[in-house]
């Protein structure tokens, strides 16, 4: 995983706001959209809900296009999880939250094949108004699934770099003591130093020493 990958910098960001207000706010962090074959790959779906909306009864609907594909639906929920009759049947796991502001799924054991566009609808219908008022949203994710974690060109570069800085502040950190002690029993030396010559000197030839004043 890249170091710095693009994705991952607003995630932090998010991550850091959401640390520091210290209160459990809903953020809708985007999804991964790189998995690796053979491994199972979280499809990350969160659709926040507004204060109204907690009274809602919530159905979620995924579906997955194949590349140059038709949408066709690979899972719902509605009053319990449910799967539904598709290639992806038997490894598709509900990954969501209780409240159901998180409706993620994870796909077990993903192939080559399951690369293409993920999307997520969600709909509420509120419970509690005679007219009923639906809310929808909708989130896509493009997955790409690799044979193998290929170490992109970033995260090396990024590992070099990091390696880099820290033999320099190493090193830095090694000058900079040396550096200091020497300044250090210098100074030492010199003060004993001058302690000595001012008790050595005696105070006639102190006087002396003073450069005289021209006129
Ligand atoms: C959701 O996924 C995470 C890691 O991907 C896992 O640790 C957790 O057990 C999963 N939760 C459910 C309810 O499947
Ligand atoms: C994952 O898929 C591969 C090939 O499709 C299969 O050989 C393997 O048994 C599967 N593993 C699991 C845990 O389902
Ligand atoms: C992958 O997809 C192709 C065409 O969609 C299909 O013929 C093939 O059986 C699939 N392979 C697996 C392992 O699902
Ligand atoms: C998902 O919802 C969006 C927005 O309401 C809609 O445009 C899209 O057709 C829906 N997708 C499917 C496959 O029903």
């Amino acid at each position: 995983m890249p170091v710095f990958s693009p994705s991952l910098v607003p995630a932090s960001l998010v991550l850091l706001f959401w640390v520091s207000t210290c209160a459990p706010v809903c953020v809708e962090v985007p999804s991964e959209t790189e998995a690796v074959q053979g491994t199972p790959m979280k499809l990350r779906c969160i659709s926040c809900m507004k204060r109204e909306e907690v009274e809602a009864s919530t159905v979620v609907e995924w579906f997955y296009r194949p590349e140059g594909g038709k949408d066709f639906l690979i899972y719902e929920y509605r009053n319990g999880h449910q799967e539904v009759e598709s290639p992806f049947q038997g490894r598709l796991q509900w990954n969501g939250s209780k409240d159901l502001q998180d409706v993620s799924i994870t796909v077990l054991n993903i192939t080559l094949n399951d690369s293409g566009i993920y999307t997520c609808n969600v709909s509420r219908e509120f419970e509690f108004e005679a007219h009923r008022p639906f809310v929808k949203t909708s989130q896509q994710i493009p997955l790409r699934v690799t044979e193998e974690a290929g170490e992109d060109f970033t995260s090396v570069v990024s590992e070099i770099m990091m390696y880099i800085l820290l033999v320099f502040l190493t090193l830095w950190l090694l000058i900079e003591m040396v550096y200091c002690y020497r300044k250090v029993s210098k100074a030492e030396e010199a003060a004993q130093e001058n302690a000595s010559d001012y008790l050595a000197v005696p105070s006639e030839n102190k006087e002396n020493s003073v450069v005289p004043v021209e006129e």
